[in-house]
């Protein structure tokens, strides 16, 4: 089999092609921006110059008089949307400040005015010609900035499990033989999925259709509904592909009512789509974190005291965090821990999540702080992984549900030649070039949520699912198709699925890597209830059997027959059957709030056991001796989550999230001009990513393991998993062939000109 497509291990599926590759690649996929309107009039927002103070007038006579335009809301003139919660507080918002409420400014690209006009050419050219008069505040930029206050996560956030504490890690630091400190810190990053953000909104008398890519259809419709103060029955969202997402399309962005305020108004389907830049500031991003490490350890290179602070930036309006203490934690075994997390207000668009949320920068300063542990130790660091390795979370005791971590770290290391390196920093070269060898652990919650899903299963073996979860590119599509295939016991080709649309039974956010999980499940669950119907006594067992469960490709005579022989029975053509599931321990109120739009999502850290998925990541780091230029020719990862369930579209998360990893520590970041609290880069050209020629050889392994406790289909999402330790992977190798410690990231040319 080819590299991108693993051969299936123990547990794990067929790596069937994706079901609609040909669709996307031939252009036949609808994008939300691709549905053509009759009667189209288009947006173009106006966004603020400045980060603090307000509008004091607009003058909007040179825009009026451009051709074609229809209609100009600011402030002045705008309906009033109705308060909603921000997503992190239990709402569906991207933040609680609704759009044009009022004439003040928060941050820099603010909405402060929608044009609508006959053309996108001449919505664009009114919107230039929008001008506002501000005046201006002193805005505060981020960390250091004058103005930026702290406040503690747990007063802030219902989200946040709150600080940990196990033991004395104070004490305990001062006792211990081996001790290590640190500050770590990691920057504004933005996701920029290729495909732009976008808002179509169509009224059709009271019912309104809202075309926008979206991981979250049913929080988008539930979300818009309150902000429009109109009943959610009334809104459809179509979202059927999404070109990118990576966390910036999970929550209802300020410009959706207020596209369905303009074609409400101009009486018109209205298309609004977002620039680059602007997408910078009116969807969410990933803020700048800091994080202080304080590590106590024994001879031997147990931990005995862990403690791990973290600063995050915020906006003044809403207190997003991410608080990945939760999992640097629970990493390894301590007998002393203590944690804290705050967040930092400064005057800038709220925060949201971007892939990996927590675990990118709180796993990135702690698997650097356990590589500067092991050279103090004089350990190599995979035996300080492998001492520190553990099968219940230390902070509750739990049990993890499975954990094969160092089962990963031994699969890597063989396969990187771990045993090659040379301990010593600075020991290996070639030519000018300073080679380095690094590792270290990714982990990720495995999360699950609520869904519902219904599913026809017809006579001739045909199948259709609906469920409205997620393809943002993942292969959403392909493995809810595998699993009611493997279910009903037909090909993969048999079975049509349909996602991403509000009027299908409701699905979580695509968020957090729960998808394949929670729908898998859900999908399994509907499927059984079929053949359940189909085999209902006086069937005997072994025909029973024979009907389900068995397809492995192409389904036999004896199946073909026995299926038919069994819709005879019943007297039916067709059964469809729907179901609800949820993950054990997700609250009572789940189904209720699934409906409206709302997630109830479990993983990680449960009541009584602990669900992460594990990997270990290695690369090779090659800086130039003269210029400092820092390579990474090639990387390698060991994964383990659970029962895959296609091992090609698994095996392109992993490796696309290593690929992001190494973008992460060397290139990705928002840089800011910090005096107006302005984003400099927002745009593709400045904003630094790989590119084909920065990216060597990556290679991914997907390791067998059975986990039987975290839900039926014993499926662990992996989505996430990559991109975390690919950055502490780096910045270690880098100090292995360096020398030169560096704490920060991206970690860029200048880190290095004095090492
Ligand atoms: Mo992912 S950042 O949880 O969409």
């Amino acid at each position: 089999m080819p590299y991108a497509a693993p051969e299936p291990k123990a547990n794990q599926g067929q790596p069937v092609p994706r079901i609609d590759a040909r669709a996307k690649v031939t252009g036949a996929a609808p994008y939300a921006a691709d549905f053509a309107l009759p009667n189209l009039a288009y947006g173009f927002l106006v966004t603020s110059a400045i980060a603090r103070g307000k509008v004091t007038d607009f003058n909007l006579d040179e825009a009026r008089q451009v051709p074609g335009v229809l209609e100009i809301i600011t402030y002045q003139n705008a309906d009033k949307l109705k308060e909603t919660k921000f997503f992190n507080d239990g709402g569906y918002s991207s933040t609680k400040v609704q759009p044009l409420s009022s004439n003040e400014i928060h941050n820099e690209g603010q909405i402060i005015a929608l044009v609508v006009a006959e053309t996108f050419e001449g919505a664009r050219e009114a919107a230039f010609k929008v001008k506002p008069t501000y005046m201006t505040e002193e805005p505060t930029a981020s960390f250091d900035s004058p103005g930026a206050n702290q406040e503690a996560a747990k007063d802030v956030s219902p989200k946040y499990e709150g600080d940990l504490k196990v033991g004395d890690a104070e004490k305990a630091l001062q006792q211990a033989n081996t001790k290590l400190e640190g500050l770590y810190e990691t920057p504004t990053q933005h996701h920029n999925p290729i495909e732009l953000f976008s808002t179509t909104c169509k009224w059709e008398g009271d019912k309104l259709t809202i075309y926008e890519p979206s991981q979250f259809v049913h929080g988008l419709k539930n979300g818009v509904a309150q902000e429009l103060g109109i009943n959610a029955d009334n809104v459809r969202v179509m979202s059927p592909f999404v070109g990118g997402a990576f966390g910036s399309k999970g929550s209802v962005h300020p410009r959706s009512a207020l596209v369905a305020m303009a074609a409400k108004r101009v009486g018109r389907p209205v298309k609004l789509v977002v620039t680059r830049d602007q997408g910078f500031t009116t969807a969410t991003y990933r803020a700048e974190t800091r994080h202080h490490l304080k590590l106590g350890a024994a001879q031997d290179g147990r931990l005995s005291s862990f403690s791990h602070e973290g600063w995050e930036v915020t906006s003044r309006t809403d207190a997003y965090l991410v608080g990945g203490t939760n999992s640097s934690a629970r990493l390894y075994h301590s007998d002393n821990i203590a944690t804290k997390v705050s967040v930092v207000r400064a005057d800038r668009n709220t925060p949201g999540f971007m892939r990996s949320p927590p675990e990118l920068p709180y796993i990135f300063a702690l698997e650097t702080a356990m590589d500067e542990l092991a050279v103090k130790l004089k350990m190599d660091p995979v035996e300080l992984r492998r001492v520190n390795d553990t099968q219940n979370e230390p902070v509750k005791g739990n049990p993890y549900t499975s954990r094969s971590l160092m089962q990963c770290f031994d699969e890597a290391a063989k396969k990187f030649n771990w045993s090659d390196r040379e301990s010593e920093p600075m020991s290996m070269t070639d030519g000018d070039w300073q080679i380095g060898y690094g590792c270290a652990t990714a982990c990720y919650p495995s999360n699950m949520a609520p869904a519902a899903a219904r599913v026809k299963f017809t006579r001739d073996g045909r199948a259709r699912v609906e469920i409205a979860v997620h393809d943002v590119g993942t292969g959403a599509y392909t493995v809810v198709a595998q699993m009611a295939a493997e279910q009903l016991g037909i090909p993969v080709e048999r079975v049509e699925v349909a996602l991403g649309d509000s009027d299908l039974p409701p699905g979580p956010v695509a968020g957090g890597s729960n998808t394949t999980a929670s729908a898998c499940n859900t999908v399994m669950k509907a499927c059984k209830q079929i053949t359940d119907r189909l085999a209902a006594p006086p069937l005997s067992e072994r025909i029973k059997n024979a009907i389900v469960g068995k397809a492995k490709g192409a389904e036999n005579e004896l199946e073909k027959g026995n299926r038919e022989g069994a819709f005879d029975r019943l007297g039916v053509e067709v059964i469809e059957e729907y179901a609800e599931w949820k993950p054990e321990g997700a609250p009572w109120d789940s189904f209720r709030a699934m409906h409206k739009g709302q997630v109830r999502m479990v993983g990680g850290e449960m009541k009584d056991k602990s669900g992460y998925a594990f990997g270990a990541e290695f690369v090779e780091v090659r800086v130039h001796k003269l210029t400092r230029e820092i390579r990474v020719p090639r990387a390698v990862g060991a994964f383990a989550a659970g029962h895959i369930m296609n091992t090609r579209t698994a095996h392109s998360q992993l490796m696309g999230g290593m690929i992001w990893g190494i973008s992460s520590a060397l290139y990705d970041a928002t840089e800011m001009d910090r005096k107006r609290a302005r984003y400099v880069n927002d745009n593709l050209a400045d904003y630094l990513m790989p590119v084909n020629a920065d990216i060597g050889t990556i290679d991914v392994s997907i390791l067998s393991e059975v986990d039987d406790k975290i839900n039926p289909a014993g499926i662990k999402g992996l989505g996430e998993l990559g991109n975390v330790g690919t950055a502490a992977a780096i910045s270690n190798a880098v100090y292995h062939a360096t020398g030169k410690r560096v704490r920060k990231l991206p970690i860029r040319i200048e880190d290095l000109l004095d090492a």
